[in-house]
């Protein structure tokens, strides 16, 4: 593609507040969103692209969706309702595990990433509902979802999570944020604050046909296996909050970014030119305890980064946010022209309009400490990551512990524990992991020694444990990136390495009591690569909490 850079400004993504205001108290508030196909423009000189968006109305549905605000501990109930057509605008593959219905339409749920919700309210892969709930999936419940807020404030996002169709349905378009804010604790940490210094940057890459519709490739890459699937979609259009390459007027101050990559497969590594840092104060939906002035800030799919920058720190009169991921990552392609560059901020010269008073505190918010917590755990699992090559060395599918989504629950955590999980990657690349409800984070990452004789035991054998994995697991430790040092919701797996989570069944802030929920009930949860075409082909596996 030759579209120009920076010829667009950063759109403001519309606010939805999930709560309504009575005699100055947040109270409880219904929310209905619609997915509607509509069009987007991505670039001033492309055609508008046919998507799949979320909205209040057709007239509002937007890429991505509306940011929903919410306050911590006052619950948020949200109606999403399908309004999709018989078809869908993207081609998709029959042949791995999918939602099919009778009657046509186009199979959605939406889960809120990051979310401690109720398991009826998680937006289950198999929950899914098409047009007017026509048909529903086998995990399906209700129509509204209950949203507790009682877990930290911080970044969220929604995104669709129908089985077998997540890759193409938030390729489509249907992703939003969602923020949890504690107004006492913004009071306190005084960081940059309000719609023009406190933004959200939602990157994610697309391909576009010349008549602007989405691309995707529709032969797979062993079509004789999945005539569609291929292991990894990478676009060549880097877009944030739905423009190609946008730019942003910013003064001369500091400002916050929750940045979320919501890409289908694409890693980022992020840097600012004009030797401007960023200021790490979160990761996923948690504070880090203290701030991290990092040069580069490295994201996989689903991840989040909560940062400052500070624009008075450079001469210059512009910044650009560049990329030089390789992809897949870490072993891939080196990142070519196109997806180098992400957005242009453009300072602007003199004072800021007001003066700065933010700042950035040395002290950002304490939570438990995950290594004082491995002590205390209920159990250890094994978790494999594996991928299934056909001879020639092309991708057939993806699995978790050598088993099927439909296999039956492996996973079954009890309520209110601490486990741990060693997640061993036996694949070349690396791939964000995510739990829904769990929070965690990583202590330990440590190569493999004979990867080839671990990796061929656990072949047959399936058995960590059997493989010796304490034998091979003695490699070099990597140390656990100081701005990862918090409960997290998605976390990197290097391949070839062994990386030892501590998880928290479940981590709250401080007033769970105000909202509890049972987190047996069904359908339970999932788990999953976030990759979006690994996850559909099927490295996702259920996950029952117990009492
Ligand atoms: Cu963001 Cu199960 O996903
Ligand atoms: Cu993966």
């Amino acid at each position: 593609s030759s579209l120009q850079m920076y010829v667009d400004e950063l759109p403001q993504i519309p606010k939805l507040f999930a709560y309504t205001m009575v005699n100055g108290v947040p109270r409880l508030a219904n929310l209905t969103i619609g997915m509607y196909e509509t069009t987007w423009k991505f670039h001033r000189d492309l055609p508008a692209t046919t998507v799949f968006a979320y909205g209040a109305s057709a007239a509002n549905a937007t890429v991505p969706g509306p940011t929903i605000e919410a306050i911590q501990n006052v619950p948020t109930y949200v109606t999403w309702q399908n309004f999709l057509p018989q078809s869908h605008i993207l081609p998709w593959d029959p042949t791995i595990p999918t939602a099919i219905p009778k009657n046509g339409g186009v199979p959605t749920v939406v889960h809120l990433h990051g979310g401690i919700n109720p398991p009826q309210s998680d937006g289950h892969a198999l929950a899914w509902f098409t047009a007017n709930f026509n048909e529903t999936g086998p995990t399906w419940t209700q129509q509204t979802y209950t949203y507790p807020n009682t877990q930290h404030a911080g970044n969220l996002w929604y995104h669709d999570h129908a089985v077998g169709l997540t890759r193409v349905n938030l390729l489509a378009g249907l992703i939003g944020p969602y923020i949890i804010r504690n107004v006492s604790l913004d009071a306190r940490l005084n960081l940059p604050l309000g719609p023009m210094f406190d933004q959200v940057l939602m990157i994610f890459d697309r391909s576009f046909n010349t008549d602007g519709s989405l691309y995707i490739n529709s032969t797979g890459v062993n079509p004789s296996i999945h005539p569609q699937w291929q292991p990894e979609y990478f676009g060549d259009a880097v877009i944030v909050n739905g423009k190609a390459w946008p730019y942003l007027q910013v003064q001369r101050r500091k400002y916050r970014f929750r940045i979320i990559n919501t890409s289908n497969a694409r890693y980022y590594r992020l840097s600012l030119t004009n030797n401007l840092t960023f200021t790490q104060i979160g990761s996923d939906g948690s504070y880090l305890p203290n701030p991290v002035t990092t040069p580069t800030i490295l994201l996989g799919p689903s991840e989040g980064a909560d940062a400052v920058v500070d624009f008075s720190m450079t001469a210059a009169n512009e910044t650009i946010l560049t990329n030089d991921a390789p992809y897949p990552y870490p072993g891939g392609n080196p990142v070519d022209q196109l997806n180098s560059k992400v957005m242009k901020f453009i300072i602007q010269p003199g004072a800021p309009s007001q003066t700065d008073n933010s700042h950035v505190p040395p002290k950002l918010k304490t939570y438990p400490v995950a290594s004082n917590a491995i002590g205390m755990a209920n159990a250890t699992r094994y978790i494999t990551l594996y991928e299934y090559l056909t001879p020639a060395g092309t991708s057939t599918h993806l699995y978790i512990n050598g088993l099927r989504f439909e296999d039956p629950v492996t996973e079954t955590p009890r309520v209110g524990t601490t486990e741990i999980w060693e997640v061993i990657n036996l694949t070349g690349d690396n791939h964000p992991f995510h739990m829904h409800l769990a929070a965690f984070q990583a202590v330990k990452i440590q190569q493999l020694v004979d990867l080839a004789g671990f990796t061929s035991c656990m072949t047959q054998l399936n058995d960590a444990i059997s493989c010796n994995i304490t034998g091979h697991a003695t490699g070099p430790l990597v140390d656990v990136p100081l701005t990862e040092r918090t409960w997290k919701n998605v976390v990197k797996m290097a391949p070839g390495y062994m990386t030892t989570l501590v998880v928290q069944f479940f981590v709250v802030d401080d007033a769970y009591s105000l909202y509890p929920f049972d987190a047996t009930a069904e359908p339970g949860y999932v788990y999953h690569c976030h990759i979006l075409d690994h996850e559909d082909n099927a490295m996702i596996r259920p996950m029952k909490l117990v009492h």
